[in-house]
Parts: structure tokens; sequence; C-alpha cells
């Protein structure tokens, strides 16, 4: 991962420039994350991390919605200032020191995994395994973990390990964010690999156009894709 947050100097209009490109997307993904959220007790506690400004899904009977970002977009703190339940902050998906261990109900992930990405392959799946640990501490028993992610074709996600230093120095040149995208199957694979307990699984339809690096891009020029994932603290 950067040092710097690539987001940080468009923070605040991101989440209007990638709901505009793929709002079709942002309703499929609200419709799972609901049905998710609509299982949880009224007034219920939930962490949305990496939120970026992006609230898709229905917060109303939430007890308090802690929105975390390494940056916080002031658009969105302004938008959401009438809802009482709603809170943004500062907060590191790698480190969530602010929170005690089982304060959650649910924590929300989305699009955010592909971002943990390090200089090596290696480094990036030792951020992942941080990443999610840290979400299921925080997490309460029975809590709910709910992962939306963007990811690659199978043969896309060969490429990138093959090629992965020279594929980190392209995205430096180009100013974007070290990242790394997994396949559906593999990224369901490690988090089955970490003894996770996966009670639901399946792709996410996407719009015919995606958001990439700040443009408006064909979906079909790209190996991109997109999964969810709901997994049980047990
Ligand atoms: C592709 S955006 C996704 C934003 C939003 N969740 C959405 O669905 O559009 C990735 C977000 O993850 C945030 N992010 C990246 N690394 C993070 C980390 N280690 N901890 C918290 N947020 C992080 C970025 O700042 C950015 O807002």
């Amino acid at each position: 991962m950067n040092t710097e947050n690539y987001f940080e100097s468009f923070v605040d209009d991101y989440a209007d420039e990638i709901v505009a490109i793929q709002p079709q997307f942002y309703k499929n993904a609200g419709k799972l994350l609901n049905d998710g959220l609509s299982k949880l007790k009224g007034g219920s506690k939930v962490l949305d991390i990496g939120n970026g400004g992006v609230i898709n899904y229905d917060f109303a009977n939430l007890g308090e919605l802690i929105c975390a970002d390494l940056s916080v977009s002031r658009k969105a703190v302004k938008r959401y200032a009438k809802y009482k339940n709603v809170k943004f902050c500062e907060g590191n998906m790698l480190k969530l020191e602010q929170f005690e261990d089982n304060t959650f109900d649910a924590v929300i992930v989305q699009t955010v995994i592909h971002h943990l990405a390090g200089k090596s392959f290696k480094k990036t799946e030792g951020n992942v395994a941080q990443g999610i640990n840290e979400c299921m501490r925080v997490l309460k028993q029975g809590g709910q973990l709910m992962i939306v992610e963007s990811t690659v074709a199978p043969w896309f996600e060969w490429v990138e390990r093959l090629v992965y230093p020279l594929m980190q120095l392209f995205f430096r040149i180009i100013h974007f964010d070290t990242v790394y995208q997994y396949s559906s199957a593999s990224l369901h694979k490690k988090l089955e690999g970490m003894g996770l307990n996966i009670k639901e699984y399946c792709n996410i339809e996407t719009d015919k156009y995606i958001w990439l690096c700040r443009k408006k891009v064909l979906t079909k020029l790209t190996p991109c894709g997109a999964c969810w994932m709901l997994i049980d603290k047990q």
C-alpha cells in the first residue's frame, strides 16, 4: 500500500464520480448489503471501512454507522450531517486501533481490498490477511463481514502475479495507486484458507462502463468484474 492515499486529492468528488459511472453496480451491491443489514437487530452498530463517501445501502434502522477511511470526504460529511446515526472518521483497515475487540454487528468492506497491495505479492497477501483479521477482531461474536470486491478474470490475475514489479512500476508512472486485484475464486480461496466461514458468495453484475483511474472505460475492454461475500464471525 502507498503511504500517501491515492484518493486524497479527489476525496470530495470520488463518490459522485464513481456512482455516476457505475450506478447499476452500486444498486446491485446495495441490494446484497441491504439483505445482510436487514437481518441485524434494530440499533446495530456498523463500520464501513474504506467508505470513500459512498453509502449505497439503507442505514435508517442502524443505531450507529461509522464510515472510516484514510481520508474523509468533506462533501459526504456535509451530505449526511442531518443523519444523527452516521459518523465519518479517519481509519486504516490495517490497524483499526481506535476500535476495541467485539465492537460492531457488521463491517462493510466495499471495493477496498485491491487497494491493500504492497511492493511485492507476498506483502499484498500479508496486508489483505492483516486487514481482514482487523475487521474480524472488531466484529462481535456472530457479527457479519460484508465484502463487495472488484475482481479480475483468473487469467489476468496470473499476468498480475507474473509481472508484479513491472505492473507496480507502471502504476507509479501513471500516478495510480498500488493495486492488486484477485479473481473472485482466488479471493474466496484465500479467505477460506484463513479459516473464515463464508456464508454467501456470488458475482455482482457490473455496468457497461467502469470507473478506472478516474476515467469512464467500457467494461468489456477490461478483465474486471465484482463479487460479494458474507462472512460470519463464529
Ligand atoms: C475504490 S475506493 C472504494 C470506496 C467505496 N467503499 C466505494 O464502494 O466506492 C477505495 C477506498 O479505500 C480507501 N482505502 C484504501 N486503503 C485503505 C486502508 N488501508 N484503510 C482504509 N481505507 C482505505 C481509499 O481511501 C478509498 O476511499
